[in-house]
């Protein structure tokens, strides 16, 4: 498509989509003899949760229900991740699994779509191995599915639509949400950072930010629905408003949020420490709407490795951030990512990653073992050390953390935290979960018709992964 990718999709070509999707329910409903049935599955981060829930609204709009079981499903649509080699081999894992599915029910409609299919391996591996999928897109092409089904039908024929563009924002797609407490927005798509490891601006193209009052406008009708914790999504939501023709910046859309009335928690992620300033970190400590609870993924704790990770900060820069961070918002949480046996990483370099979880305390982390993905730098850099050695590696990493997470807990017991009630705990009947502001699980006694409200609780003990408490005034 010829557009400037700081461009919407003309709102014509939206209209067009959105005709297209309501033509297909007859169509759709004839086919499979009642109304139809989809299972849309997601792999992979919250940006591609956001993504679904938007591919739910254009199936809603060619007449679909929604299911979890693969049986009754008419159509089946993966949303599919390839940040890893072991993401990519469950993905193919589960398709594998359909072949049997889709020779019992050959009117079955099977997409692949997402960032696996911005790869062209995976796109020959599809067109040869997996005839049974009848149509796969890219993520930049995801307004197009009515459109796109509409061919797979007409024709009768697999349709492939990837790596067309640079990638531009759709607007106006509706979203079928999965909850009705949190929700998920992304504000910007698309990563320009070429993390040396990292294959996300191959599959996701260039960065590109909506508009704030296209953002506003949704924030408010998420609002008005009764939404108390919306976490703004983007691969590096710190560089947010890069090409807008109004220059403006991520502090400035905060301050424009936390401006909308309302008792609602703001949430945001991933920040890029490279892009992470104080001017940021003040209007965090000044909007009270907006968490005390930062994820600041640092990656790893040794300089020389985070430069060849093309990562543009330092450990000192990074340390810097934190302290400051922690000096003008009370209460403040950081939680991290972490890579293990990055090419070239010895075991004092690793232990420089140690050093600075002791230091930062972060309250948990997600952490993975470096899997080399095509294309990017990383992959073609010598990698001498073993998986085994990797493997031991990653253990003392997570005992480490669980150790530090523990110690982030106890501080709070005999103290009282506001709470959102989220949903159902894991520790028994009767007992639901939620977060504080500082991003910390809480479990409690408590009624169901609390879920979707603030409560509350006294903490009275605490769990490696949660607080304890009882609901108090
Ligand atoms: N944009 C975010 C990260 C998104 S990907 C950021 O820069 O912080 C989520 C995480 O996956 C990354 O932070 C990194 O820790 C991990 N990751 C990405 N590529 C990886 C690879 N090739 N091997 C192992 N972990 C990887
Ligand atoms: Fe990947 Fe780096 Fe972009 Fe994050 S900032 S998505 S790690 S390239
Ligand atoms: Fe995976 Fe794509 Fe997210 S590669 S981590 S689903 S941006």
């Amino acid at each position: 498509m010829p557009f400037n990718i700081h461009q919407e999709v003309p709102q014509h070509v939206m209209e067009e989509q959105k005709a297209i999707a309501q033509a297909l329910q007859s169509r759709l409903k004839k086919r499979f003899g009642h109304n139809p049935l989809a299972l849309v599955h997601t792999f992979g981060c919250q940006q591609n949760v956001a993504d679904s829930e938007k591919l739910k609204g254009i199936l809603a709009q060619m007449g679909f229900s929604f299911t979890d079981s693969p049986e009754k499903a008419d159509l089946i649509l993966f949303n599919t991740c390839a940040i890893r080699e072991n993401a990519e081999t469950k993905v193919f894992g589960n398709i594998g699994n359909l072949k049997q599915l889709k020779a019992a029910k050959p009117s079955m409609l099977i997409g692949i779509c997402g960032c696996m299919t911005e790869q062209p391996h995976v796109v020959e591996k599809l067109k040869k191995s997996y005839p049974y999928v009848g149509f796969v897109f890219g993520s930049h092409s995801a307004y197009l599915l009515p459109s796109l089904l509409q061919s797979c039908l007409d024709e009768g024929k697999r349709v492939f639509r990837v790596a067309p563009d640079d990638g531009c924002v759709a607007e106006g797609v509706p979203a079928v949400r999965e909850d009705g407490v949190k929700a998920w927005m992304s504000i910007m798509y698309g990563c320009d950072n070429f993390c040396s490891y990292c294959v996300v601006p191959y599959v996701r193209g260039r960065e590109r930010s909506r508009r704030p009052e296209r953002i506003l406008e949704e924030f408010k009708k998420l609002v008005q629905s009764g939404y108390k914790d919306i976490t703004l999504l983007g691969q590096n939501v710190n560089s947010y408003g890069k090409g807008l023709e109004e220059p403006t910046d991520f502090s400035s859309l905060l301050e424009q949020l936390n401006a909308v009335p309302g008792d609602f928690r703001i949430r945001f992620m991933t920040s890029h420490p490279k892009d992470c300033t104080h001017r940021l970190i003040d209007t965090i400590a000044r909007c009270e709407k907006v968490c005390n609870h930062i994820h600041l993924p640092v990656q790893c704790g040794s300089s020389r490795v985070l430069k060849e990770m093309n990562r543009h900060y330092d450990r000192e820069g990074y340390l810097d951030l934190v302290n400051y961070a922690r000096e003008k918002i009370p209460d403040v949480t950081f939680t991290s990512d972490i890579i293990v046996g990055f090419p070239g990483e010895t075991y004092d370099e690793f232990q420089e990653t140690l050093s600075l979880l002791r230091e930062v305390k972060y309250i948990s982390l997600y952490t993975f073992i470096f899997s080399p993905r095509p294309g990017t730098k990383a992959a073609a850099m010598p990698d001498p050390v073993s998986g085994e050695e990797k493997g031991k590696w990653f253990r003392e990493l997570l005992a480490l953390q669980d150790e530090i997470g523990m110690e982030q807990m106890h501080p709070y017991i005999g103290r009282t935290v506001r709470v959102l009630a989220e949903d159902f705990g894991r520790t028994g009947e009767g007992i639901l979960q939620g977060r504080t502001e500082s991003n910390l699980i809480t479990e409690f006694p408590g009624s169901p018709s609390l879920v979707g409200q603030f409560v509350n609780i006294k903490i009275q003990s605490a769990k490696k992964w949660a607080l304890l408490g009882q609901l108090s005034q």
